[in-house]
């Protein structure tokens, strides 16, 4: 072996120490097993990034989540893990042990390689005399597989204290091929005019609160339901950290180093909870949230990440997101949402994509939604409409290369959405190069149905949109064309509540543009 090949191969074997191995390493003689006659599997089990030969399992070791520790001594334990073709586990396909730290919160990230493409499994924990619920998981159909469908469950905001997480009981009840989950999935912040139930303190600032408010999602039954029941795909908003912020840049004016500190513990902590690659654990306050997934010839799939290296909010002294009129600063051409190397990686991406659907799954609306008043048009600096030279530049990368049947889903603003995305917004003569469907929030309240038909009003390219609907969007797409189901219930969400579909769309293979089903 050469030199140069030899320090290359050593220095990846020392970063997968540092990373991954530290928190799920392989059994040794000094792990404990989980201190007998208490339940560890308190926040049920979860799986995610399904790729056609591999797909993660997760779970955290926590009898008592909102104990220092979990509950668990500060010592290394083993788990055992299981993964069967059916769930009698008859046929077990794969096992293995492996060691959780108290440094990860006693937390498992197993990535399964070798799988069969295209296949469901069932999987399960073990350690001491405790077995984990029985979650079903699957991967994706091989790269180049002729495939019929993707079912995807789109879903964000889920505010816990802002009604139940109805939505996700019947999100685990459906036939899925995975939820494809856009951010907010835990709210650092309360409001007390629509709180039916408490967070279990005050904001996090530091990782054991980041680790308790993590706690408190996963210990709501219909949210471990939904994760046991489909792999999760996943990338994150705002409130996984704190509402608005923007890079290293903090809402409530921290300085950078002391707010990245902050960030730090809130990546740590969610990379703990989700069911995400070991390799792609946070290092210090950064955390790799974007990907590129692929379900056989049908489907490429762009998770992006629209926080971690934005440009701050323009045209306002305060930091965070304002309604303003947009002002010079908003049109400076370098400002970006996804910073200059995504923005690359995703153009590339896209152009070179020769698969049937390209999605596009990030935080907020892309389509404007900006409200014309008697003097001026007023936008809110925190969306896209903040960043017009990076939308511009977006929607450039899909028209450039004239790509056909490109769909962005979305969420963040708490109303179901769908809309046409054009090069010139709004403007019926310039061609509509790109579809749109935003899902309202699992619970978080939404503006009221007056502001929401004066947002209607001034973008005609939204076809669609409702705030009074909690839920998520259900969507089909196939060779032919992509449906989406807005499924919904009244706010607040509550808990004995059914969802049903309240608008339907389509857009059709090779025709750009969202039409009523
Ligand atoms: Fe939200």
């Amino acid at each position: 072996m050469n030199r140069r090949l030899m320090l290359a191969r050593l220095s990846r074997v020392a970063a997968a120490l540092a990373l991954g191995r530290l928190f799920a390493s392989p059994a040794s003689a000094t792990a404990i097993d989980a201190p007998a006659g208490s339940y560890p599997f308190t926040l049920g089990v979860a799986s995610g990034m399904p790729r056609p030969d591999s797909v993660v399992l997760w779970t955290r070791l926590a009898p008592q989540p909102h104990a220092p520790g979990g509950g668990l001594p500060e010592l290394p334990i083993k788990l055992r893990w299981e993964l069967a073709d059916d769930e009698g586990f008859s046929r077990r396909l794969r096992s293995g042990t492996v060691v959780v730290q108290p440094e990860h919160a006693h937390s498992a990230h197993v990535q399964v390689d070798g799988l069969p493409a295209g296949a469901q499994f069932y999987y399960r924990f073990m350690t001491a005399d405790a077995v984990s619920p029985i979650g079903r998981t699957r991967t994706a159909p091989a790269a180049d597989a002729d495939v019929a469908s993707l079912r995807i469950a789109l879903a964000s905001c889920q505010h816990y204290e802002q009604g139940s997480f109805v939505a996700h009981r019947e999100i685990a009840a459906r036939d899925l091929d995975f939820v494809l989950f856009v951010g907010d999935y835990i709210y650092e912040s309360s409001n007390r005019r629509y709180q039916v139930r408490a967070h279990e303190g005050p904001p996090p600032m530091t990782l054991p609160e980041y680790r308790a408010r993590h706690a408190t999602y996963k210990l709501d039954v219909d949210l471990r339901a939904a994760h046991a029941a489909h792999p999760w795909v996943l990338t994150w908003d705002d409130h996984e950290v704190e509402n608005d912020y923007a890079n290293d840049r903090d809402p409530l004016e921290l300085p950078p180093a002391v707010f990245l500190q902050r960030r730090a513990a809130a990546y740590q902590a969610y990379f703990e909870h989700m069911p995400v690659a070991p390799q792609m654990a946070p290092q210090g306050s950064a955390m790799r949230i974007h990907e590129r997934y692929t379900w056989g010839r049908l489907a490429e799939i762009w998770t992006l990440d629209n926080r971690q290296y934005r440009d701050a909010q323009a045209c306002s002294d305060r930091a965070g997101g304002s309604v303003v009129a947009p002002c010079d600063e908003m049109n400076i051409a370098s400002r970006s949402m996804f910073g200059a190397e995504q923005e690359r990686w995703l153009a590339q991406g896209l152009a070179r994509s020769t698969r049937c659907w390209k999605v596009l799954g990030q935080g907020t609306q892309i389509s404007p939604c900006g409200v014309d008043t008697a003097l001026m048009r007023r936008v809110h600096t925190d969306g896209w409409d903040g960043y017009p030279k990076a939308r511009e530049r977006l929607l450039r990368a899909i028209a450039e290369p004239r790509l056909a049947n490109v769909l962005c889903l979305g969420g963040d603003v708490h109303r179901h959405v769908a809309a046409q995305l054009r090069l010139r917004a709004n403007d019926e003569r310039s061609p509509i190069v790109a579809s749109e469907f935003v899902c309202s929030s699992i619970t978080s309240h939404g503006l009221s149905e007056a502001m929401t038909a004066l947002i209607r009003s001034s973008n005609p390219d939204m076809l669609h949109a409702r705030s009074d609907e909690r839920g998520y969007a259900l969507i089909e797409l196939n060779p032919q064309g992509a449906g989406c189901d807005f499924r919904a219930t009244p706010f607040p969400a509550d808990a004995r509540a059914r969802l049903s579909t309240q608008a339907r769309f389509y857009v059709e293979q090779g025709q750009a543009g969202v039409v009523t089903a």
